[in-house]
């Protein structure tokens, strides 16, 4: 325990002396600024570190973790994050990334307590009672969870389609919404092909007249 942390800058003189020996100009280049091409709304889990898994470098994805990566349309942090990347980063992509074995995901389909963290798994029982069906007819645990994980990406994915703020960048550009699930198994990212860029591809009742 004691000074456990002291390694954490000990590995960052190492990760900088090694960024400047590859590049003296690395942290110059970082200093004028961002312009990523991607927002990434990923679950807060240490295992599923966006940059790392994506082999992308600093600047290339915007990114916002919570517990199971849930678009809550009452969340100020998550529209704040998602408000900045799309009108003033202009990313062209909103990437929600699940994954197989979310804790988050797996605590919300038994009757647990889990303090105060559930009310953030509500969301995800919501979910889950939408497609209860589905769910339940499936004889795996672990299938019923990893399907839970995927159709959990997809709502979000239609969450975000629901905002004032996608909707507004619809009106005058492109911008996809994507929904993808990695996995430890083979550490691959799977593209769940449920993609939206168009007002069209939402449920006419959350539609906006802008
Ligand atoms: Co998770």
């Amino acid at each position: 325990m004691k000074e456990s942390y002291n390694r954490l800058f000990e590995g960052n003189k190492k990760w900088a002396a090694e960024k400047l020996s590859n590049d003296p100009n690395y942290f110059k280049g970082l200093s004028m600024g961002q312009s990523p091409e991607y927002l990434w709304i990923g679950c807060s889990d240490s295992r599923v570190p966006a940059n790392e898994i994506t082999g992308t470098k600093s600047g290339e994805i915007f990114v916002h973790r919570n517990i199971a990566n849930v678009v809550v349309h009452t969340d100020m942090n998550l529209l704040s994050v998602l408000y900045y990347a799309v009108e003033v980063l202009h990313v062209k992509h909103v990437i929600v990334c699940g994954h197989y074995g979310c804790g988050g995901v797996i605590a919300s389909m038994n009757n647990k307590d889990n303090g105060f963290v559930n009310n953030w798994l509500r969301n995800i029982k919501e979910v889950y009672e939408k497609h209860h069906e589905e769910l339940e007819a499936i004889p795996e645990i672990r299938d019923r969870e990893n399907r839970l994980v995927e159709l959990n990406v997809i709502e979000q994915v239609h969450n975000l389609a629901k905002t004032r703020i996608v909707q507004q960048a619809w009106k005058k550009r492109e911008l996809q919404v994507h929904g993808w699930v990695y996995g430890f198994d083979n550490g691959l990212i799977k593209d769940l092909n449920v993609m939206v860029d168009e007002i069209s591809d939402l449920e006419p009742i959350f539609r906006f007249d802008l």
